[in-house]
């Protein structure tokens, strides 16, 4: 079966911690706390393992925080990484449960050199064999080029690997240059890329068409609790959960969980609505846990039946 590939240019550890009521200047004890060595590309891998099937994870990781990513190790998940000097960026939650209100922290990791983003290409094309699925996701590190995915998606057409992009801003907009197989954008990422809100579903379904016209075969809108539409060549879909999820436990890589799931129909040579309904079903499944990209997989088989496929723009 074919391989499938990750790339995680900008790596983060997530470190979670809940306190029962929070108080500047006080000393407070974590009620809670976990750590994360996660990243978009990550947990697109951890919810591809979380389905059973093998992933292999590339992307630059700080030296001083490398070893939380070989943790991730497993008999399915395995990782290379490109080591840059420096640590990865982390990315801290604060929960308060009196009031359960989170607050964010961000602290600035690692920057990548010209060399770094050359080794990174290279290890890519090392892996790089025909029939692979390579998954590019998240955003761009400091001192990566804007056109560092345009690059990698190049190297990856070449070798006859299928390339998925999901990335904002000029990852996207440039990476989309060298014609991905397959993007998916949330709405406000597709709605930033071409400068326009799109109110509807008809103009998300519209958009997303013309972006096939470009060349790119399968463009994915993701719409949070609206589940997502799908674009084609001959066709556009809808698909999302019939009722509301029970427990939300964190919205956090609902995206990374449905390009997960679209990475492992894709795998299985499914056909577009059954690889549509099955990353809609990762993709609300990972509202379950609270690690981005880990779900159980009796809850994905669980799911699924609650996802409706509807035919949209059947006229164009
Ligand atoms: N509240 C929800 N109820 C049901 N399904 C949801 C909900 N939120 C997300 N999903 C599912 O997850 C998919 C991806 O979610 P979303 O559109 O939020 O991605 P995203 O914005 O790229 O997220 P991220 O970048 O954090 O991974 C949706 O298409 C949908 O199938
Ligand atoms: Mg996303």
């Amino acid at each position: 079966m074919a391989k499938l590939m990750t790339v995680t240019a900008n790596t983060a550890i997530d470190l979670l911690l809940e306190v029962e009521s929070f108080a500047f200047g006080e000393t407070l004890s974590a009620s809670r706390s976990a750590e994360f060595a996660c990243g978009k590309g990550i947990n697109v891998a951890k919810a591809i393992e979380s389905q059973g099937s093998e992933v292999l994870c590339l992307g630059f990781a700080g030296a001083r925080s490398v070893d939380a990513f070989h943790a991730l190790q497993t008999e399915r998940l395995t990782t290379d990484l490109t080591v840059v000097s420096g640590k990865t960026r982390t990315n801290i939650t604060l929960h308060d449960s009196a009031s359960g209100r989170e607050t964010h922290i961000r602290t600035a990791g690692f920057s990548v050199t010209e060399d770094d983003c050359r080794r990174l290409c290279e290890s890519v094309e090392s892996h790089a064999e025909p029939g692979a699925i390579v998954i590019i996701s998240g955003s761009l590190p400091p001192g990566a080029p804007n056109d560092f995915y345009r690059s990698l998606i190049k190297v990856c057409r070449e070798r006859g690997v299928t390339t998925f992009l999901d990335a904002s801003d000029s990852g996207l907009s440039l990476g989309i240059e060298a014609k991905p197989d397959a993007i998916k954008p949330n709405q406000q990422e597709l709605e930033a890329l071409l400068g326009k809100s799109l109110p509807d579903e008809r103009s998300i379904a519209e958009a997303a068409k013309e972006l096939v016209g470009q060349g790119i075969q399968r463009v994915y809108v993701s719409r949070g609790e609206h589940g997502c539409i799908a674009a084609y060549e001959n066709m556009a879909v809808s698909a999302y959960l019939n009722t509301a999820p029970e427990r939300i436990v964190s919205r956090v890589g609902c995206g990374d969980a449905l390009v997960a799931g679209l990475a492992v129909a894709a795998r299985q040579g499914l056909d577009a609505k059954t690889a549509l309904r099955l990353g809609v079903a990762c993709g609300s499944a990972n509202l379950f846990s609270p690690e981005p990209g880990r779900f159980e997989p009796t809850r994905v088989n669980e799911i699924i039946s609650r996802i409706v496929v509807e035919d949209i723009l059947t006229s164009v």
